[in-house]
């Protein structure tokens, strides 16, 4: 007996609602709610559809298939990072990421490497039209014979097309412009949004075509942005950078099939993006390592060693309320470690400004730079570099200790491939290293030493 539900649909705004009632909840009408009953699909009914008509039965867990999902890997490798490995087939893939950041653009090269190994790719836009399209792809030398442009932002529409082209991939831009017309809602309403997504998301399941939609984000964090998506999709990438900077990182915020840890590093430039595989090289590309206030430091991103260039400037004396600022680096753990410097090195900053820069619009959130930060400070203070060539990697705990960092040999092996000569690093981390002069030390005192030939006034331990 096919089952049925009941709803009341009210005939002046639309709204809906599971029990009648004299007034409608939504528009406070009165005898407007009217009795419509949804007969549910019988099972026979989903297999013409073309779902699956197998039961879903409890299996026992050793007995569960565990073979990987086929993947298709991009041209790219630092695209296939971050997704994990290649993309999978039916996934839902958002690209967020601030207007302008270059999501088109990346998503536009994305096709074009899989349209390049002979699948049609279908490319949905709804905000611009196919000749701006087309113009795109061109000055991307992305005019693949198998992408086809559907200029649309009925999703009607885009879903039939995918039903029936049945492509290697498709891709949504943007899923704020697109909207179902069988919808009360607005275009970009969080109702549509996230009915929009969930669509998608069962076309992708059912068909397993992988499908990849953009998702805009502003500065305010716009509200039906991608935040109400990120628990419906599978993966969600973040495309960041500033625009006028060439650098661009992919950074994975969740991702089913993955790990979110991993990033991916591009350039813009005019012909569009670019991966960078080597990205510390061109990090520290153009830099002047030998200036005051300059460190670099040897991070992770994921299994990634990367080596960024921190900068730091102190100014000003006796300033009450002196600014503390802070690009790509925490505010809060810059605090904190103008209290150390101050408490345990007894280097004065408490009423001077301090400005912190991380060089090329890079993030540094990583507890293994701190180190680096405070000698860079340290040596602001003081007007003197650096060592040159000099690499520095540890973290620091309130009360001066350096504490050990993870995968130190992995760090110093990036810093020995790009001409480091010296690392100044945690004593408590396993010293075995023989490409570099290592400098192992415990306290911020000893790093100081080590740094700069500095002696501190013994504040530390022994106090
Ligand atoms: P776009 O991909 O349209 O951004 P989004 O889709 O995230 O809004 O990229 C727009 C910016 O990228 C624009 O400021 C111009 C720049 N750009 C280049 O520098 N080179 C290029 O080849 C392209 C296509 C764009
Ligand atoms: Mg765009």
């Amino acid at each position: 007996m096919p089952r049925q539900t009941t709803t009341f649909v009210c005939s002046q705004c639309g709204g809906e609602t599971i029990r009648w009632a004299g007034q409608c909840p939504h528009c406070r009408a009165w005898n407007t709610l009217q009795e419509f009953t949804v007969k549910a699909q019988s099972r026979a009914e989903k297999a013409a559809a073309g779902r699956p008509l197998e039961q879903a039965r409890p299996l026992p867990i050793r007995e569960i298939p565990t073979e990987d999902a086929p993947r298709t890997a991009l041209a790219w490798g630092e695209l296939n990072r971050v997704l994990g490995g290649g993309v999978v087939p039916g996934s839902l893939v958002l690209v967020g990421g601030e207007p302008g950041v270059g999501k088109s653009t990346l998503l536009m090269h994305v096709a074009a490497q899989f349209a390049a190994r002979g699948g049609t790719v279908l490319y949905c836009s709804g905000e611009e039209s196919a000749r701006q399209v087309r113009m795109r792809a061109e000055r991307l030398d992305a005019l693949a014979a198998g992408l086809l442009v559907l200029a649309e932002n009925d999703l009607d529409a885009i879903c039939s097309a995918i039903s029936e082209l049945r492509p290697a991939l498709a891709i949504v831009d943007s899923i704020q412009t697109v909207y179902d017309a069988g919808l009360e809602a607005a275009a970009g309403s969080v109702t549509q949004v996230r009915e929009g997504a969930a669509r998608l998301m069962r076309i992708a399941k059912e068909t397993a075509i992988p499908i990849f939609l953009v998702g805009h984000v502003t500065k305010e964090g716009a509200i039906a942005g991608p935040r109400v998506l990120e628990h419906i999709v599978d993966c969600v990438l973040y495309l960041e950078g500033e625009r006028r900077q060439d650098f661009r990182i992919l950074r994975a915020s969740k991702n089913r099939f993955g790990s979110t840890e991993e990033i991916g590093i591009f350039s813009m430039a005019d012909a569009g993006l670019r991966e960078v595989p080597d990205a510390s090289a061109a990090l520290l590309a153009g830099s002047s390592l030998d200036a005051v206030g300059t460190v670099v430091v040897a991070t992770l991103e994921g299994t990634r060693p990367l080596l960024v260039e921190l900068q730091t400037l102190v100014t000003g004396d006796s300033i009450q309320m002196p600014r503390r600022s802070a690009n790509g680096f925490d505010l809060n753990r810059l605090h904190m470690l103008i209290a150390v410097l101050e408490n345990r090195a007894r280097i004065k900053l408490s009423m001077r400004e301090v400005y912190v820069n991380v060089a090329a619009g890079m993030r540094v959130a990583e507890p293994a730079a701190d180190l680096g930060l405070a000698l860079s400070l340290a040596g602001n203070a003081r007007n003197e570099a650096l060592t040159s060539r000099t690499v520095v990697v540890g973290e620091l705990g309130l009360v001066g200790e350096v504490r050990r960092v993870g995968q130190l040999e992995r760090r110093l092996a990036e810093a020995a491939r790009h001409g480091f000569t010296r690392a100044i690093v945690p004593a408590a981390n396993d010293l075995h290293q023989r490409e570099l002069d290592v400098v192992g030390v415990a306290t911020l005192k000893e790093a100081l030493e080590a740094a700069f030939g500095l002696r501190v006034p013994s504040v530390l331990n022994s106090d």
